[in-house]
């Protein structure tokens, strides 16, 4: 069986792209694989790479708020290792084999460190920022994981994990790492925000279904449209209330609000609302189960140390493994 690995970072609670690209496809996953194959976690080393920006007192809040979501769509903990990141930290150690070894200039290439340099402030843009695809790299070759599920978004970040871990396998002569394959789901790998762009904790264009009632319908009232009147006939093809019901809703329910659309005489309120409706029906036990969860912060904290429990002694023993190509001692 090869193993599966996937990381969400604590910076906000998890939106509906989290859920459909990549909690409901893992979970699905990590039930059915074997025991102890599946390593889940919180990627709350990663979140800190913004903590210019973001308060780290949030980041061990968000822990909460991702554990509990993966808890609400069913994870089974006892087949799988459901982890925070900084609990296991032997990580941090293979990433830093692995800084010393990735060319600068190749890393210097990534997509999303570009992107944010362009989005932020320069002096507010930490080294770990720059080394964040390092670091997720060791997250994923520490565990020999194939299966990486992730969105769209992460695609290059795994083609780094990859690049590393051939570049190691060939510098020491043996296959110590395995090479790594995202996992995409087709339909929802780039779910769409409220104002058209990918739906990002960061860039508040999230449907988050964990927030109270006021707060989704407050969302889903966000979405930009364009300003047809209620009697105009509209197109349902690029249209963002139509794209996040079309990844929910049964094809007859699809096709039923397509027509709607085309007909004229439903305004996209109406459309909202249906949506909106949609989603409480929809995940309505996944809801309960979340606010649940959150009041049991001593339970998901005594889950989480379990999990790393688990991961470190397989973590230790894969690093002492990988110690011995590189003339280090054990770890006592
Ligand atoms: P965000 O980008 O909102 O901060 P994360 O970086 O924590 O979310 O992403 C966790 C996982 O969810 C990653 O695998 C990422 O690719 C996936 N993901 C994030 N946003 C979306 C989206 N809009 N559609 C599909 N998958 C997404
Ligand atoms: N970088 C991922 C994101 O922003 C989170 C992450 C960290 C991850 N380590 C990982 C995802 C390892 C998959 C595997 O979404």
């Amino acid at each position: 069986m090869e193993n599966m690995l996937t990381g969400i970072r604590s910076t906000g609670s998890p939106h509906l792209g989290n859920i459909l690209g990549v909690i409901i496809p893992s979970v699905s996953m990590a039930n059915k694989n074997i025991k102890h194959s599946s390593f889940i976690f919180i990627a709350d080393l990663h979140s800190m790479v913004q903590m210019n920006h973001i308060n780290i007192k949030a980041i061990k809040n968000n822990t909460y708020q991702i554990a509990a979501a993966w808890l609400a769509f069913g994870l089974n903990v006892d087949n799988c290792l459901f982890y925070r990141q900084s609990d296991v930290s032997l990580v941090t150690e293979l990433a830093w084999y692995f800084n010393c070894l990735y060319p600068y200039k190749r890393l210097a290439l990534s997509h999303a460190f570009k992107k944010e340099m362009k989005k932020i402030d320069q002096s507010k843009i930490s080294a770990g920022l720059f080394t964040y695809p390092i670091l997720m790299a060791a997250d994923i070759l520490l565990y020999n994981a194939k299966i990486v599920p992730v969105g769209m978004d992460q695609l290059q970040h795994i083609e780094i994990a990859r690049r590393i871990a051939n570049y190691f396998n060939k510098k020491i002569g043996k296959k110590l790492f395995v090479l790594p394959n995202a996992f995409l789901q087709k339909k929802s790998m780039f779910v769409l925000g409220t104002d058209g762009k990918k739906m990002s904790k960061s860039q508040k264009n999230c449907i988050d279904i964990f927030s109270s009632d006021e707060i989704l319908k407050k969302q889903i009232m966000s979405i930009r449209t364009d300003s047809k009147s209620v009697e105009e006939k509209k197109k349902p093809e690029n249209d963002y209330i139509m794209s996040l019901y079309s990844l929910l809703a049964s094809v007859e329910e699809i096709d039923i609000m397509k027509k709607k659309y085309i007909k004229g005489g439903y305004g996209y309120y109406e459309a909202k609302i249906a949506l909106y409706e949609h989603i409480i029906h929809k995940f309505s036990s996944e809801r309960k189960k979340f606010f649940s969860f959150m009041k049991n912060k001593s339970l998901l904290d005594h889950i989480l140390f379990l999990g790393a429990k688990k991961a470190k002694s397989i973590a230790h023993e894969r690093l002492n493994f990988i110690r011995k190509y590189l003339n280090f001692n054990s770890i006592i």
